[in-house]
């Protein structure tokens, strides 16, 4: 039986890259046999970053109605918000007395974050990683989709259970493997081709927004980057062209299709031609879950009721996870 967890910020809006990149895929583990998925809202990890309170409720209950709105089926996955079930900040400071300051300052994620100013970053956002790892081996999961990005964690996470296993000479937690597949599975800013389509780019027009309307999508595509080459007729000719290649890359995901083919299709046409048919295959595909997502945001204590479910049943496979790892590191009965 395989068990896959993975989770996302509730920081802002969700954009091509987040839909692409992670919840397209997500939804189709959902319909394997032998998978259990489980979704999470990562709320405490939002908080390692300034952030305010009342947008950060509304924005974990807006990333699980996304989540529901991109296909996954409360019904086959477990959506969940993460400070629901306290288990994770539990395992979290059990899991940190086993991580190296060493291995953390190697984090690019955290030298990334906390800039010049690695002094005054706070330890939320320096045990960010061992908060994730708990997120995983509280379920004992063994697949974790995640982004190019995130591999490093995910090695840590690794890194955390074999340390756990031998200083106790147990074969307790599994090693979660990481999952990065998918058609997309690094979509790249309309602006630059060779950076990561990101929320925290300041540039609106770096991304296309779950929510953006039709003449926004149309505007962006327009106007993203290109240079001045019709499209060739192989995927090798692509190398050298970073902004080409994710546009062509974008459009086979969406168009359900190998690249090879959507680059037939478009084989000796300029971007002119290109731009306004990937535009509308953007607005196509995004429309249903726009709809759906809008629907959603009308009846939130809707979301509120299977996001709290689905953390009752979170807490049911965390709660004897966190209690056998009391009993083996020589903690107090829970
Ligand atoms: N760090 C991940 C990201 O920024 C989010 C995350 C937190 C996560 N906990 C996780 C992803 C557990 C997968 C599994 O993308």
């Amino acid at each position: 039986m395989k068990r896959i967890l993975s989770g996302m910020q509730p920081t802002s809006q969700l954009h091509l890259g987040n839909y692409l990149g992670a919840l397209k895929n997500w939804v189709s583990f959902q319909d394997k046999q032998d998978t259990e998925c489980l979704y999470c809202v990562v709320d405490l990890h939002a908080i390692t970053v300034a952030y305010e309170p009342e947008v950060l409720k509304k924005a974990s209950l807006e990333i699980a109605a996304a989540y529901i709105a991109a296909g996954i089926d409360p019904k086959k996955s477990t959506i969940f918000v993460q400070s629901a079930v306290p288990e994770h900040s539990q395992l979290m400071w059990l899991l940190g007395t086993m991580a190296q300051m060493g291995k953390l300052q190697r984090m690019t994620q955290f030298k990334d974050k906390a800039g010049k100013n690695a002094e005054r970053a706070g330890l939320g956002l320096f045990a960010y990683p061992v908060l994730m790892a708990a997120d995983i081996l509280i379920y004992k999961a063994t697949h974790v989709p995640v982004g190019e990005d995130q591999k490093q964690h995910l090695e840590l996470t690794r890194d955390l259970a074999s340390t756990f296993n031998t200083k106790f000479d147990i074969d307790f937690f599994p090693h979660p493997e990481p999952v990065i597949t998918g058609p997309a599975p690094r979509v790249m800013s309309l602006r630059d081709g060779t950076k990561k389509m990101s929320k925290s780019e300041p540039s609106d027009m770096s991304r296309i927004n779950l929510t953006d309307d039709a003449d926004t999508i149309l505007k962006k595509i327009k106007k993203a980057k290109t240079d001045p080459e019709p499209l060739p007729d192989s995927l090798e000719s692509l190398e050298e062209r970073p902004e080409a290649l994710n546009l062509i890359t974008l459009y086979a995901a969406l168009a359900n299709e190998a690249k090879e083919d959507s680059l037939k299709r478009f084989a000796g046409e300029s971007f002119s031609v290109f731009k306004p048919a990937f535009a509308e295959l953007v607005i196509e595909s995004f429309a249903p879950i726009t709809n759906e997502m809008n629907k959603l945001m009308q009846d939130i204590d809707q979301v509120q009721k299977i996001v709290d479910s689905g953390s009752e049943k979170s807490r049911d496979i965390a709660a004897p996870v966190l209690r056998d790892v009391h009993k083996i590191m020589g903690l107090s009965a829970l």
